[in-house]
């Protein structure tokens, strides 16, 4: 651990490495964080294995109120904040600050080439905030939830059924999505300039962390649960990351399934939504919270078509994902 500055040792906190036996204590403070999708649970004991990924508590008497994750990415220039969390009888007295300042000196200590923090925030950012942040970008956040069962059988009464060409060119934009496989995905992400103007700023969000296209980064994307697709592998205008569904904590049985979609077509965004919500509903039961981050511009069409065509219910309005960075000094 560094030394600490004067101002954060008199904050009265401890700091800890968190281990797998604070997930209790973890777990108890988080109740009701993130509307009840924390993905943390899910989480968590991968986490703790990550050689690139810190996860620190904070502790007052002895006891956990607070807890942060940082991830190194980017090769290694970007230090990208998690989880972070305080319990609710904590809040507003200063120790997200605390804890923030504490991870950046670590991180400091500990990679000293790192040169920027990220973080993805879905809150309302004010004046203050962008004193200290850039934005690198944003997406629309839509939140609708269903029950598998009855969108598997919207989804066939609408006709949307069959596979997904995996990894066939398409060249028509009546073609149905293509599916990619890592080999395509490396192609097409890293080889060539096709997917400039599609990913907002340069920047692969998946489930809300945001990504440079780099082969470092690819590893870390390439060993996850996602589906990729594209409209078309040789000119794509639209790409989208399904990260396959998980459990959350906001009821038993509730699964929560997350789409981040690139590029400003309709269309093609209908069309890729519909594929992956196909593919998944097939394995799903239960309900399911469904949240796809899109073009701010598609939200209010994409909210119409999945309350009028798909008849799944709207859980809130629109709301904003924000990726945001400041200089690690
Ligand atoms: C958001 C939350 C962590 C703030 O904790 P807090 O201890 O009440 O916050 P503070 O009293 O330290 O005051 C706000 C400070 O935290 C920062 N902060 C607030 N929300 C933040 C967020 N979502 N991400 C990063 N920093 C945040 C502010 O910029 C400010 O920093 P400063 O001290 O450098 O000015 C807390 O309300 C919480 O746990 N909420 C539920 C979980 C959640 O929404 N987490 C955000 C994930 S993006």
């Amino acid at each position: 651990m560094p030394q600490l500055p004067e101002t954060l040792s008199q904050a009265g906190l401890q700091f800890t490495v968190a281990t797998e036996e604070d997930f209790d204590d973890i777990m108890a403070m988080s109740q009701d964080i993130y509307g009840g999708l924390d993905y943390l649970p899910t989480r968590y004991t991968s986490w703790l294995q990550e050689t690139n990924r810190i996860v620190i508590l904070a502790r007052k008497h002895g006891k956990v109120i607070a807890l942060e994750s940082v991830c190194v990415i980017d090769d290694g220039d970007t230090m990208l904040v998690e989880g972070l969390r305080v319990a609710p009888q904590e809040r507003g007295k200063g120790v997200a600050g605390v804890l923030l300042r504490f991870c950046n000196e670590l991180v400091k200590f500990k990679y000293p080439e790192v040169k920027v923090c990220r973080l993805t925030r879905d809150d309302q950012l004010g004046p203050k905030d962008f004193q200290k942040y850039r934005l690198i970008t944003k997406q629309g956040i839509l939140l609708v939830r269903f029950r598998a069962e009855d969108l598997k059988l919207r989804l066939s009464e609408l006709g949307v059924v069959g596979d997904i060409q995996s990894s066939l060119p398409t060249s028509s934009p009546k073609c149905p999505p293509v599916r990619l496989d890592h080999t395509a995905i490396h192609r097409l992400y890293l080889t060539t300039e096709l997917m400039q103007g599609v990913l907002p700023n340069s920047t692969i969000i998946q489930d809300w962390q945001p990504f440079k296209p780099l082969p470092s980064n690819m590893a870390i994307l390439l060993k996850k649960d996602i589906d990729w697709m594209v409209d078309d592998v040789s000119n794509p205008a639209v790409a989208s990351l399904c990260t396959f569904p998980f459990r959350v904590p906001i009821g038993d049985d509730w699964y929560y399934l997350n789409i981040d979609m690139f590029g400003k077509n309709l269309d093609l965004v209908q069309q890729q939504f519909l594929s992956h919500l196909q593919c998944h509903t097939t394995s799903l039961k239960g309900h399911v919270m469904c949240q796809m981050f899109l073009d701010p511009l598609l939200w209010k069409p994409m909210a119409e078509f999945c309350q009028k065509i798909l008849n799944v219910e709207l859980v809130k309005e629109y709301t904003e994902q924000c990726v945001v960075e400041s200089d690690v000094i």
